[in-house]
């Protein structure tokens, strides 16, 4: 690890009250090492097993640990903590502060300055290998993650209650590392990508629609890993059930006829265009103002019109900039997802196989193949879509830099 790394960084170290609360003795050390300023929040079980004292020693500045004390001195320290990290890594942290911040419990300075920032959270839990498995711990942990914050996960280990499972804190160079990567690119630095995601509604009456089965997740990853690595990001979204990323703008369509008209809108101030989202390819001819009653024919009739090809479009005044496309395929997957990156104008273009196992609309993992406008080709094993969004950024910056 360079020592200038963490230069310019300001990080909030949140020590909550395990056993392990010993290591973050060791992960500030490289913190501090690393260049950044850190700012130590301990809550009050972790001044049980380790003293403020030291953290303030090896921190060169105050350790926080009172709400209220703050609050009386007149300056509203969480809030000001808040604003100004870049970072706030809690380790270790405990079953307690995960399920406080997943149901957004506020009450100590820790739990209300990682309430209060719009700063990447990243906690790496210790607990029991019960709690870690207890279906309660595991759906906030779901929730916090299907919220954008981040986690490293425990090891599998001796614990300090005696039993043997996952629980344990990895070790600080190893939550160090996972740190840095989050705070380390910033690759996308003074540019503005474009991100498309989820699926279009097409209305055929005032209660029905013709969709697909896009969950958005492919996108919003794409979404946040640019915004990680320094972007400003424009988000447009057909209807999705996830919630809007912090940092990222966000536009909301429904049709494929608005999400072209926001698209258009935002594409010249582009350098990075991602359409992930999953568009219909047709609407409705005629969409009644009435719902459609079904009268007394066994068969119906839904007259289709075409939509326009976004893509296609864009890939056509391209300027500049650089467009990465994405094919669903559900046979001859190569051929097809080739036509379509030569068709479109693209540079790039990541194909699935909807119909594999682990790829496709709604899980959180993806296989896909990434194949370049110069006719290479990468094959990617399964991953996730967070995963896969970083390779993508990592080729996108390739392409930019060009
Ligand atoms: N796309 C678009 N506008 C459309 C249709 C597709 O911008 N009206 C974009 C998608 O966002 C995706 C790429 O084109 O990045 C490929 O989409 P896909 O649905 O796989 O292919 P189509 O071009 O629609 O072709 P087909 O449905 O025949 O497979």
């Amino acid at each position: 690890m360079g020592s200038e790394m963490l230069q310019g960084k300001c990080i909030i170290l949140g020590v909550t009250g395990g056993i392990a609360a010993y290591k973050a003795a060791e992960l500030l050390r490289l913190l501090v090492k690393g260049g950044a300023e850190v700012h130590v929040v301990m809550t009050r079980s972790a001044q049980e097993f380790i003293t403020s004292l030291t953290l303030q020693t090896l921190s060169g500045n105050p350790v926080h640990t009172e709400l209220f004390n703050l609050i009386q001195e007149h300056e509203i320290g969480h809030i000001s903590l808040a604003d100004r990290a870049d970072l706030i890594l809690v380790a270790p942290a405990t079953a307690n502060v995960i399920g406080k911040v997943a149901n957004g419990i506020a009450d100590d300075l820790l739990t209300t300055t990682i309430m209060a920032t719009r700063a990447r959270v990243l906690f790496a839990p210790a607990m029991n290998s019960n709690m870690w498995g207890n279906p309660i711990y595991r759906d906030n942990h779901a929730k916090l993650k299907s919220l954008g914050y981040h986690f490293i996960e425990p090891l599998y280990g001796d614990l300090a209650c005696g039993w043997q499972g996952q629980g344990k804190l990895p070790d600080p160079q190893q939550i160090f590392k996972s740190a840095t990567a989050l705070l380390g690119s910033n690759d996308l630095a003074g540019k503005t990508v474009l991100v498309t995601a989820g699926p279009t509604r097409e209305e055929l009456d005032p209660v029905r629609f013709l969709s697909n089965y896009s969950s958005g997740k492919m996108g919003y990853a794409v979404a946040c890993a640019a915004r990680n690595r320094g972007a400003r990001v424009i988000l447009v979204s057909g209807p999705v059930n996830l919630p809007v990323p912090k940092g990222v703008e966000a536009i909301q369509v429904v049709s494929a006829q608005e999400m072209y008209r926001a698209v258009m809108e935002q594409a010249e101030q582009a350098d990075l265009i991602i359409k992930a989202a999953a568009v219909a390819d047709f609407r409705p001819l005629v969409c009644g103002d009435q719902k459609v009653k079904k009268g007394d024919s066994d068969t119906m009739m839904v007259e289709l019109q075409r939509n326009p090809d976004i893509l296609a479009e864009l890939g056509q005044h391209k300027g500049s900039r650089i467009l990465i496309g994405f094919a669903a395929e559900t046979q001859e997957l190569l051929k097809h997802a080739r036509e379509k990156l030569e068709s479109k104008n693209l540079d790039m273009i990541v194909a699935n196989d909807v119909t594999q196992e682990g790829a496709g609309f709604d899980g959180d993992t993806n296989i896909v193949r990434f194949l370049m406008a110069d006719g290479n080709v990468q094959e990617l094993p399964q991953m996730t879509k967070q995963e896969v969004a970083e390779v993508l950024l990592d080729k996108a910056v390739v392409l930019l830099d060009r």
